[in-house]
């Protein structure tokens, strides 16, 4: 069922339809003022923008709440990035280490990518965009590679984003699928799964700490994870749910959550988006570099899944805000 030639018809909803829809698993809709692909299988449905290959929700089977949290001013085509789901950080996390006049976390996330692939199964419905950075403006980035992005929607949502290395010199990259998880209350959450690890502090001066418990949120936290591989869960006390983030191919993980200052710089949170988000984010970044010698593929997977459960308090930082 897979096709595996190149959109060639940007954002036409018809011609999408005509050559990678397969209703019901996968169709092309206008939201947000933008297009967008909606991939629906086992009882759960993804929407996904042409633009930045981002996911911009996905509501598991079963759930009512999404999933992932998405900006009340979501809008497409504005040129720039919208902040919720899965954005695309590539081929830098962060700011640009040279160039401050470079888009932080890289160029393609407000692009416009094409449609490579789709498939559906009983069980699962998958996308695939493709972005060809060899024509990008070598004054921007001065490597030659392409990106891929795949989703699979069904039981979990697995997001891979591939970089293959189409010059003949190594390069070298940072990246991260930057997921804005949706939660009841950021002070009633716990993030386990990182205890013990190194982490470069982001507001401290790329400070190196280590973690000693799960994390709780009762202040802004913008923290790289350095050498782990492993899942991450989400514990929500208020949602009654743990999200699980696992991963591959990826060193890095980032927890960011902005809380009330930043979040009011920011701009397009909302008024208590702080509250309802955290991203944690599937990376290779601060010093987890990627490098690619010529012709080489890498692969970075993350694959979200969620559970109903009864969670206790316990040591939950409640009424600290
Ligand atoms: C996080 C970074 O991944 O993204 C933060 O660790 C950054 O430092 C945040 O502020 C949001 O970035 P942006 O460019 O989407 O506002």
């Amino acid at each position: 069922m897979e096709k595996a030639l190149l959109d060639t018809d940007g954002g036409r909803i018809p011609a999408l339809e005509a050559r990678w829809g397969r209703a019901p698993g996968v169709t092309f809709e206008q939201r947000f003022g933008g297009t967008v692909a909606v991939l629906e299988a086992a009882g759960s449905t993804a929407v996904i923008a042409m633009q930045g290959a981002q996911v911009l929700s996905w509501r598991p089977a079963g759930h009512v709440e999404d999933a992932l949290w998405l900006s009340p001013q979501a809008k497409l085509g504005t040129g720039r990035a919208v902040r919720g789901g899965i954005p695309v950080c590539w081929p830098w996390f962060g700011p640009h280490p040279e160039g401050a006049d470079k888009p932080a976390h890289g160029f393609v996330r407000a692009a416009p990518w094409r449609v490579a692939g789709s498939a559906v199964s009983d069980r699962r419905a998958r996308l695939v965009l493709s972005f060809d950075a060899t024509r990008v403006d070598p004054g921007l980035w001065p490597h030659c590679a392409q990106a891929e992005i795949e989703i699979t929607v069904g039981e979990a949502l697995t997001v891979t984003l591939s970089t293959l290395n189409v010059s003949e010199a190594p390069i070298s990259l940072t990246m991260a699928l930057h997921t804005y998880l949706s939660v009841g209350d950021i002070a009633r959450v716990e993030v386990r799964g990182l205890e013990e690890q190194v982490y470069v502090d982001q507001l401290a001066g790329h400070a190196r700490k280590k973690q000693s418990a799960g994390i709780s949120f009762d202040a802004e936290v913008d923290r790289i994870y350095q050498a782990t591989p492993d899942t991450v869960i989400v514990s929500d006390e208020v949602l009654g749910r743990e999200i699980r983030v696992a991963k591959t191919g990826s060193l890095s993980t980032v927890v960011w959550n902005p809380w009330i200052e930043k979040g009011g710089r920011l701009g397009d949170l909302g008024d208590d988006g702080y509250r309802r988000m955290v991203c944690i984010e599937a990376a290779n970044a601060g010093g987890d570099t990627v490098t690619l010698a010529p012709g080489a593929r890498h692969r970075m997977t993350t694959e979200i899944s969620v559970q109903s459960v009864c969670i206790q308090t316990r040591s939950l930082n409640r009424g600290r805000v």
